[in-house]
């Protein structure tokens, strides 16, 4: 089954790592980077920018909140039914033969860690599939509290069901993280009492890539451009060394396969958000640098399917953005805001394509294959933009005849860099752009298929 050839690569790599003065097994048990474990990091261990309040204030205190937009990512969740089909099948065996290995006196765990892969069993079943995991449940809670307590005039009170407009998508896991943000915000005797809508499909704001043919053709399921610099690094040296490193820990006198590689660190991010105390045996076998190697191959996934990787992401979330708009300018036509919270429950995906179309984060040059040590501080992270249950947020202030705009990334306000001066924005400034927005948003057009002659 072993190709000779690999076995004597694998070798070669072996020696290297192990006898030319590379410490391999010196790596085991290395810090989990629980911040940097790209989608899959928790809410709670995300890192959060809170070094604009100051200036931020200072430029609304004469201001009073008056409605507030939020998108927020559902929380921490199980796998998703493909990727836990996926677990379910690699990892019982690949435990096993990490035992085997163990019992042969390979590999570097430690015998107590070899002793939890001995009785490893999945912690999850079909029934968990894609549902949200008890982190986060707390995650939202803590998220609707927080809103409450950061502008009390407008939550902290009983709930009107003509004041608060909840929306999510057909997936349990958002409509799930809506009921735990309520039930934060309102508490647990007022959330029997709230009735939640029916979710739709298709919904152009929340879930407007699935129901784009376009983007469904060209960036989606075009493995061809999309996946082409992840290909590209999975193949490279960077990813290989991963690879070999990661294979020689655990014992193995071969390099396990990619998608083996991956479900074991897929294991160690789930297992990590949903237990941080706890130290998963999966995250043992990568060092440091591993959980850097292996965030930037999911960030070369996300960047050019959802972001600035394809001019075609720059445009599908407009419509999610002129329903802020128009929310907001009804609200300063009408004198006052018909809805205090309009609170959209979503996906990575959503959230990410939004950023794009705000040019939030956006990088000073493209993630690629061949630039890994260039990108290092790079500001576009997966980790950082959209960890389990992050949340974009869009506050109306009133401010006298005037009005500003907030946005808040994490709850802790940010600039909106390309589109104003300074960490909020004046509404007549970002007002032209949000105009020339809903002017130029036309997503059946967009979205329209122009090769099916
Ligand atoms: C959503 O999750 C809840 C809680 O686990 C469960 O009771 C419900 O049946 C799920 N609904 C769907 C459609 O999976
Ligand atoms: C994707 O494209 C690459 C390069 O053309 C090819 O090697 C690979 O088999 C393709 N994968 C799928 C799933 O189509
Ligand atoms: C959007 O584009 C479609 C297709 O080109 C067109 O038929 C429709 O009138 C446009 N809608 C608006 C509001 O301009």
């Amino acid at each position: 089954m072993i190709h000779k050839q690999n076995v004597a690569i694998f070798f070669v790599y072996y020696f290297i790592l192990c006898c030319l003065g590379s410490p391999l097994c010196e790596d085991i048990g290395s810090e989990t980077p629980i911040s940097h474990l790209s989608t899959k990091t928790a809410y709670f261990n995300a890192d959060k920018d809170d070094t604009n309040w100051e200036r931020f204030n200072n430029e609304v205190k004469d201001c009073k909140a008056q409605q507030v937009w939020l998108l927020n990512r559902h929380g921490t969740r199980y796998p998703t039914g493909n990727d836990m089909d996926r677990l379910v099948r690699v990892l019982p065996s690949v435990a096993k033969q990490v035992v085997a290995n163990y019992d042969q006196g390979r590999g570097c765990l430690p015998d107590k860690d070899v002793d939890n892969l001995r009785d490893w069993f999945p912690p999850y079943g079909p029934r968990d599939k894609e549902n949200l995991q008890e982190m986060g449940f707390d995650e939202l809670y803590s998220i609707g509290e927080y809103w409450r307590d950061l502008y009390p005039h407008l939550f902290n009170v009983e709930y009107d069901p003509y004041k608060f407009k909840v929306d999510f998508t057909v997936k349990n896991r958002t409509g799930q993280s809506a009921y735990h943000f309520m039930r934060g915000m309102f508490g647990d005797d007022a959330i029997g009492t709230i009735e939640f809508p029916e979710p739709h499909s298709p919904n152009f704001i929340l879930r407007f890539y699935k129901s784009c043919p376009r983007w469904l053709k060209e960036v989606y399921r075009n493995n061809e451009t999309t996946y082409k610099e992840r290909r590209l690094f999975t193949s490279g040296k960077e990813f290989q060394s991963v690879v070999h490193a990661v294979s020689a820990r655990l014992g193995f006198l071969h390099p396990l396969t990619p998608a083996q590689i991956e479900s074991i660190y897929d294991e160690c991010r789930y297992e990590t958000a949903w237990w941080p105390l706890r130290k998963s045996a999966w995250c043992l076998p990568f060092s440091t640098y591993d959980f850097e190697v292996m965030e930037y191959h999911q960030d070369l996934k996300y960047y050019y399917e959802d972001s600035y990787g394809q001019p075609l992401n720059l445009e599908t979330a407009c419509q999610a953005v002129s329903n802020i708009y128009s929310h907001f300018s009804n609200s300063i036509n009408l004198g006052r805001a018909k809805f205090s919270g309009i609170f959209n429950f979503a996906h990575d995906k959503t959230i990410f394509q939004v950023m794009t179309r705000l040019g939030l984060f956006r990088p000073s040059q493209h993630l690629r294959h061949d630039n890994f040590a260039n990108m290092k501080n790079r500001v576009w992270k997966t980790s950082y933009l959209s960890p389990f249950a992050a949340n974009l947020a869009f506050v109306l202030f009133g401010c006298g005849d005037d009005y500003r705009m907030g946005t808040f990334f994490q709850g802790q306000p940010i600039p909106l860099a390309e589109k104003c001066e300074g960490i909020s924005c004046h509404w007549e400034e970002i007002k032209s752009w949000f105009e020339d927005n809903a002017d130029t948003c036309n997503l059946s057009k967009l979205c329209m298929l122009h090769d099916e002659l």
